[in-house]
């Protein structure tokens, strides 16, 4: 059988070179499939004679499965080379460092605000809610804020268009948190101590220490024979506290309406430490905190009687002890929604 020897040479060398399956079907086709070659030759055999069938049978059949081993191995070799070749494309370099997930950032005036919460909360202050939109009364006359205050002013206040209500008068967007005083005592008997954070606004001209909007912390706290050295022991621990260090403070007589005595709390410049610098203008003090002792008038306006009670009350610009803490000089970048600015606290 020299042709069978030569037609498995062939065929063997057919399938080396193939180099895909389809190919790799092709030659089965054309050898091993029904009208292939060898299959014509099995077929053959029935007309060879029968004492050389037996033989020519068996050396076909040797052939034929040879091939068709051959054949099954190339195309499950040819199948892992090729997924072997796509995962080399489609490497994955594990080492190369992940995508950051981008998640919020809580803004540092509410950070600012929680940890200041927090502080007057372990002194046993609570917390008070008031409203952005107040009425003429509890915003200015409840606070003993005579009629012909500037502050009452278009050029200082923003007001509502509304109707004017006669026990009320005009809304306004509240321009301190010191409304909230009043609100409080209506509802709570004394003695107590309560904190207001929030919102402010005022209709001025904006520059890096000034804007249209900003954050107060009220404070107030009402008892029998409260004391400005009562004040001042919690503004003391307060500030420490929220700044982490030792911080200086001096009180200066001054005048707010709803408070007598009044005193503004300076802190000795964070920045400088009191020498004087352009934080400070060169003064070495920080005003901060507007305070005094509950002007008996509000005292009234709230319900209280103040022959039995009294107490101090304090406001304090949220904005600019978190500029100091971090210091930011420019108040209009905490309402810029800058991410980078955002980004740092
Ligand atoms: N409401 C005052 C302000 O906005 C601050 C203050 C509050 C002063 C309470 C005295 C008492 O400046």
């Amino acid at each position: 059988m020299e042709g069978l020897n030569l037609l498995k040479k062939n065929i063997s060398k057919k399938i080396e070179n193939a180099d895909d399956v389809k190919k790799l079907n092709e030659i089965f086709q054309e050898y091993l499939g029904k009208k292939g070659e060898i299959m014509q030759a099995v077929k053959s055999i029935g007309k060879l004679p029968k004492e050389k069938r037996a033989k020519a049978g068996k050396e076909i059949n040797e052939v034929k499965d040879f091939l068709q081993t051959k054949i099954d191995e190339k195309i499950q070799e040819t199948k892992e080379r090729i997924i072997k070749e796509a995962g080399e494309k489609e490497w994955i370099d594990i080492t190369i460092p992940g995508k950051r997930i981008k998640t919020g950032y809580i803004h540092p005036l509410t950070q600012s605000i929680r940890s200041a919460v927090e502080i007057f909360q372990s002194m046993g202050f609570s917390v008070a809610e008031g409203l952005e939109i107040e009425t003429e009364w509890y915003n200015f006359d409840a606070l003993n804020v005579p009629k012909d205050h500037p502050a009452r002013d278009v050029q200082d206040t923003f007001w509502l268009k509304q109707e004017k209500d006669n026990k009320q008068g005009k809304k306004l967007m509240r321009c301190h948190t010191s409304a909230v005083q009043i609100h409080y005592m209506e509802k709570n008997n004394p003695p107590f101590r309560i904190v207001a954070p929030g919102k402010v606004f005022r209709h001025e001209a904006t520059d890096a220490s000034h804007d249209v909007q900003f954050h107060q912390l009220e404070g107030m706290m009402v008892g029998k024979g409260v004391s400005l050295a009562n004040l001042k022991a919690v503004i003391n621990e307060f500030l420490d506290n929220f700044f982490n260090k030792k911080v200086e403070i001096r009180l200066r007589p001054s005048y707010f309406p709803f408070t007598e005595p009044s005193v503004e709390i300076d802190i000795k410049c964070l920045n400088c430490k009191g020498k004087g610098c352009s934080v400070c203008k060169k003064t070495g003090w920080l005003e901060t905190i507007g305070a005094g002792m509950v002007h008996p008038n509000v005292l009234k306006a709230g319900g209280l009687n103040p022959k039995f009670w009294q107490g101090f009350a304090f406001g304090m610009g949220i904005d600019r002890l978190v500029m100091m803490k971090y210091k930011i000089d420019d108040i209009r970048l905490f309402y810029s929604g800058d991410i980078k600015f955002l980004e740092q606290f």
